[in-house]
């Protein structure tokens, strides 16, 4: 792993013990659990589904309530260790896996579906890793990852160093079209969004985001 890749990591490492705590992360907020519920559900229960960048686990757990096979994958202990501690708790079987996405440690053609919540924005080089997510995906598996645009620069250091945070090409405000545009090119089709608006409070002020879903299918 690069330099720049290591710096990334230890920021989870270190600071992910408070991330379920910033509502930002959207974390408790039902309406949004509702929504990821709503989408995982109709999916038949043999379907085994990958969690990237799974954190804390929002979405593997949301999909072992759903009774789907899942998987979860990051690259800090820290995330995985609450993740791991929440899905005892509540009693989900999940099965995390420590890697990057750069380079994911599973088989050509090993799962359904593939879901990525809030992590679009801190990738370096997203089509190298969109092209992963299509070569672990079985024919027909379909991508879930929401992006919301990222406005203005007040975002800029919150979580990567500020010169880390300038390189990451969605870390900004892109619109939807060039995201569908990145999945186009390392291979999916099909590709579709929905969108929605949420308000996130930071401190005293709240911020009205677009966030868009995504799905699209490796054909
Ligand atoms: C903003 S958090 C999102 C966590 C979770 N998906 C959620 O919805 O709350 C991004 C997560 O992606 C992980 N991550 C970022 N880049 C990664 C990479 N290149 N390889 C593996 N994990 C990565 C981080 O460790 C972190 O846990």
């Amino acid at each position: 792993m690069d330099e720049v890749r290591k710096e990334m990591r230890s920021r989870w490492n270190t600071d992910g013990w408070k991330y379920d705590s910033a509502e930002a992360h959207g974390i408790h907020d039902a309406g949004e659990r509702t929504q990821w519920l709503d989408m995982l559900s109709p999916l038949p229960k043999e379907t085994r589904i990958l969690d990237v960048g799974t954190g804390t686990g929002f979405v593997a757990l949301i999909a072992a309530e759903a009774g789907l096979r899942v998987t979860g994958l990051d690259w800090s202990e820290t995330m995985l260790d609450q993740a791991k501690a929440k899905a005892a708790a509540q009693n989900l079987s999940v099965v995390f896996e420590q890697g990057t996405l750069e380079n994911l440690p599973f088989a050509e053609n090993s799962f359904d579906a593939l879901t990525a919540r809030h992590l679009l924005w801190t990738l370096l080089d997203p089509v190298e890793v969109f092209r992963q997510w299509f070569k672990v995906l079985k024919p027909e598996g379909r991508v879930f990852a929401d992006y919301s645009p990222r406005k203005g620069s007040a975002h800029i250091g919150h979580h990567y160093r500020e010169d880390i945070e300038e390189k990451l090409p969605l870390n900004r405000d892109v619109p939807a079209s060039e995201i569908e545009r990145l999945f186009r090119e390392a291979g999916f089709s099909d590709i579709s969004f929905i969108s929605r608006k949420k308000e996130v409070k930071h401190g005293d002020h709240a911020h009205i985001h677009d966030v868009f879903i995504f799905t699209c299918v490796k054909k």
